[in-house]
């Protein structure tokens, strides 16, 4: 299947808009052909899982200094870990880290996997960090799903359906929309646009790359989606 249109425009958005982060290669490096570093990738993905960017970036940025490869960090002490993670919360995110840096050392000879499924074998790493993963790092064709690409996905499908129930039908969707060209700048463009544009509350309609395409946007119903059944 040939890439959409609506893919194209949001990776031309990216290129202009990407948010700045430390595991990221900037639109110049990446024309210079380098790659983001999985060991990078993978660390910002486990700190992400319950925790904003805004919280992780000093943590990132004091384990990379310390522990720059993955070798590194399976070579640390685990009280040394612990320590660098307090303040993060879920402590079972840093035990897992060190298994699975220390797997990656033995059983992998220091690479990471490049696919979803060999990278779900790890500890600590579930669908969707695997997903993240092999599209962010390894430019695989998945589709990464969270909670910004959920409400994205509702408002541009003009989705009425309830979340939990629409997951499924959200999911499919933005598999039907991921490109066989950057994957992986493509994934982290729909978080982006989730983070930036098309914000839970007062989304920024008027400026969105999805404008035209979105159906939310033409039935005025983007600010009341997704819905979600009660708790
Ligand atoms: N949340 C989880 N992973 C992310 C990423 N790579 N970029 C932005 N937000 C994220």
């Amino acid at each position: 299947m040939r890439d959409t249109p609506q893919a194209s425009e949001l990776l031309a958005w990216y290129d202009r808009h990407a948010r700045d982060m430390p595991w990221r290669v900037s639109p110049g490096q990446r024309r210079a052909g380098q790659r983001p570093d999985p060991y990078r990738v993978w660390l910002s993905e486990v700190m992400l899982q319950q925790t904003t960017v805004a919280a992780v970036r000093g943590y990132f940025h004091r384990f990379t200094l310390r522990w720059p490869t993955v070798a590194d960090l399976a070579a640390a002490e685990d009280t040394q870990v612990m320590a660098e993670w307090a303040g993060l919360g879920y402590y079972a995110r840093a035990r897992n880290l060190l298994k699975c840096a220390r797997a990656v050392m033995a059983d992998h000879g220091g690479r990471f996997p490049d696919t979803r499924d060999g990278l779900l074998d790890l500890p600590g790493i579930g669908p969707y960090t695997a997903a993240a993963i092999s599209a962010i790092a390894f430019d695989q064709p998945e589709t990464v799903v969270d909670g910004n690409v959920e409400r994205v996905m509702a408002r541009l499908f003009d989705v009425a359906t309830p979340l939990p129930t629409a997951k499924a039908e959200l999911t499919h969707l933005a598999a039907g929309l991921t490109p066989r060209d950057r994957p992986g700048d493509y994934a982290q463009a729909v978080m982006d646009l989730g983070a930036t544009i098309c914000t839970p509350r007062n989304p920024a309609c008027g400026i969105c790359p999805w404008r035209t395409p979105c159906r939310a946007r033409a039935a005025g119903t983007a600010p009341d989606l997704p819905r979600k059944l009660p708790k």
